[in-house]
């Protein structure tokens, strides 16, 4: 497995594989790879015959105050884990190379509806950052397919959008969540959380399914069960950014004629900001 920093080495090396007529698999991540961004590499390996991953802390999706500088980045262990689960090759630009010109300089992808609520409503910015950077990775890398996980669900469909908008000839894939055995969806974040906090942050992924099992007996009061979700995790000990019954396609708050519908939640214990979403069917 090879990692190369620079777009003119990328570009090279993904030549001569396309010359041989390999399909290329792209996975973008910000690094700190657990059992969940490995799951989408070894989707990327079935579904390509060879497959990138991109690691790159993306400044534009970070706003003010938030992690960008306490991020992890751990390129040595991530590059293990993607050699042992098969990857190709490890693109790992630092932010010079990615925006040359500086952020207030840059072309930004702006995709509107799906990013407008959520995540997207605390975190002004954040979208466009995503948005750019993967537009961006797409032109860089050229994949036939690429893999991201439904954990960031509204993520997910910012991308779907704007793959279809700007009529990208990417195949898009989406990858179930992976858990720790008490439920929490694995993110590079939860390495933020103390003992204390670890042991809170199951009640997100149980006031998930203690709320979709009220749907599926037949509760349709989305507004009050939003409520009595935000009033669960707080009880846990637990700040609610969102609590939100969604429309799985439109993320637009659910009625009653909806029957696929998703729960996305944003929650925060001490400083960490912990999502994780269910999507139930009825
Ligand atoms: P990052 O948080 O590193 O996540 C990279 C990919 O891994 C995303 O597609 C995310 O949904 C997926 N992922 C994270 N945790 C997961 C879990 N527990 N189970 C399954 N998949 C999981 O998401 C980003 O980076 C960035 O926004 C990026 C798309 C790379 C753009 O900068």
């Amino acid at each position: 497995m090879r990692t190369v920093h620079s777009l003119k080495e990328l570009r090279s090396i993904l030549r001569s594989y396309r010359q041989q007529g390999k399909t290329i698999g792209l996975v973008p991540t910000m690094g700190n790879l657990h059992e969940g961004h490995i799951s989408l590499v070894r989707k990327a390996v079935e579904s390509a015959d060879i497959v990138v991953t991109s690691i790159f802390v993306n400044p534009m999706q970070f706003g003010a105050g938030e992690d960008l500088d306490k991020y992890p980045r751990t390129l040595n262990e991530d590059q293990e884990k993607l050699a042992a689960a098969g990857n190709t090759l490890v693109f790992a630009p630092s932010a010079d190379e990615i925006y040359p010109e500086g952020l207030a300089r840059q072309t930004k992808v702006v995709v509107p509806e799906v990013s407008e609520g959520h995540c997207g409503a605390s975190r002004p910015g954040h979208f466009e950052g995503v948005a750019t950077v993967v537009t961006m990775l797409f032109n860089m890398v050229q994949p036939d397919v690429a893999v991201f996980g439904e954990k960031d669900f509204q993520q997910l469909a910012v991308i779907r959008k704007l793959v279809r908008d700007l009529m990208i000839p990417v195949q898009v894939v989406g990858a179930p969540t992976i858990r720790e055995d008490d439920g929490l969806a694995k993110s590079s974040r939860n390495g933020y959380l103390s003992e204390d906090e670890r042991a809170r942050a199951p009640a997100v992924y149980q006031t998930l399914c203690a709320t979709a099992e009220q749907l599926r007996q037949g509760r349709n009061d989305f507004r009050t069960l939003e409520q009595e979700a935000c009033n669960a995790l707080t009880g846990a000990g637990l700040r609610p950014d969102y609590f939100n019954i969604v429309n799985s396609q439109t993320l637009k708050p659910a009625s009653n004629n909806d029957r696929e519908l998703t729960l996305l939640v944003a929650a925060f214990l001490g400083t960490t900001r912990l999502i994780d979403n269910l999507s139930v069917n009825r």
